[in-house]
């Protein structure tokens, strides 16, 4: 904390949820710059990833054949990068009064391993309880997409998250259509932490959406 005329306030943390190719990456680089314009210093981060060890454990699960892990393991591996990413990265940028985005975080957990494989909503929110305490985003904000449109547009991807990182959209229609379902599912439960967006209208348009929230939920207007 700097001295001064007493403590600096925290900054804000923001996630942005969905299954694959919804648009989380490019809303992230929108909303980022409608940051920076605001002279608000920010930093863009994601899952799994996001600090030196989490990006580590991060090949193991965004890589290789779609049944390499236990469901459990694949569980305990995401929150294991996760203590790493809010520790080294996370805390310490809001603690300086920086707003941190992430591309996807606990939720991701939920859907994926809880919904997706089947492990459970809340064994997953026990298992964030134990790593991660009550440490929660200030706003998450899900693009909601049907999952066809969402797969056929993360085909198109010009820059790939990264060579070879595909596994979980090898995962079958089954298991995103049981993501989607959790994602909405986590919004029912968390109404005011989440918000659900309509992914189909084009970038501007949900970006435009995602300043009403900043505005509505965190009290900060953006242009
Ligand atoms: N609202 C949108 N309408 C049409 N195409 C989009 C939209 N948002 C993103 N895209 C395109 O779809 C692909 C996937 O978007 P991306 O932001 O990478 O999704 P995610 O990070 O959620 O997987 C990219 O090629 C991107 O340019
Ligand atoms: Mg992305």
């Amino acid at each position: 904390m700097s001295g001064g005329a007493g403590p600096q306030s925290a900054g804000k943390f923001i996630t942005l949820e969905g299954g694959e190719g919804a648009g989380k990456s490019t809303q992230i680089r929108l909303l980022s710059n409608a940051l920076e314009r605001a002279g608000q210093e920010a930093v863009t981060t994601r899952e799994p990833g996001g600090a030196p060890g989490a990006e580590i454990i991060r090949s193991l699960l965004v890589e290789g054949a779609v049944d390499r892990w236990q469901p459990m393991t694949e569980a305990l591996l995401h929150f294991a990068a996760r203590v790493e990413h809010v520790q080294a990265t996370i805390m310490p940028a809001l603690a300086a009064g920086r707003w941190v985005i992430s591309d996807r975080f606990s939720d991701s957990t939920v859907a994926y391993q809880g919904y997706g494989h089947d492990l459970g909503q809340s064994d997953m929110a026990a298992l964030h309880k134990l790593v991660l305490g009550e440490f929660q985003p200030d706003l998450t904000v899900i693009l909601d997409i049907p999952v066809e449109d969402g797969l056929a547009r993360a085909g198109h991807r010009e820059t790939a998250e990264g060579e070879g990182e595909d596994r979980y959209e090898r995962m079958g229609n089954d298991f995103h259509s049981r993501l989607r379902d959790g994602f909405l599912d986590i919004a029912r439960r968390n109404p005011e932490r989440c918000a659900v967006l309509d992914a189909a209208g084009t970038p501007e348009k949900v970006h435009a959406e995602i300043l009403d929230l900043v505005e509505i939920r965190l009290g900060r207007v953006l242009t």
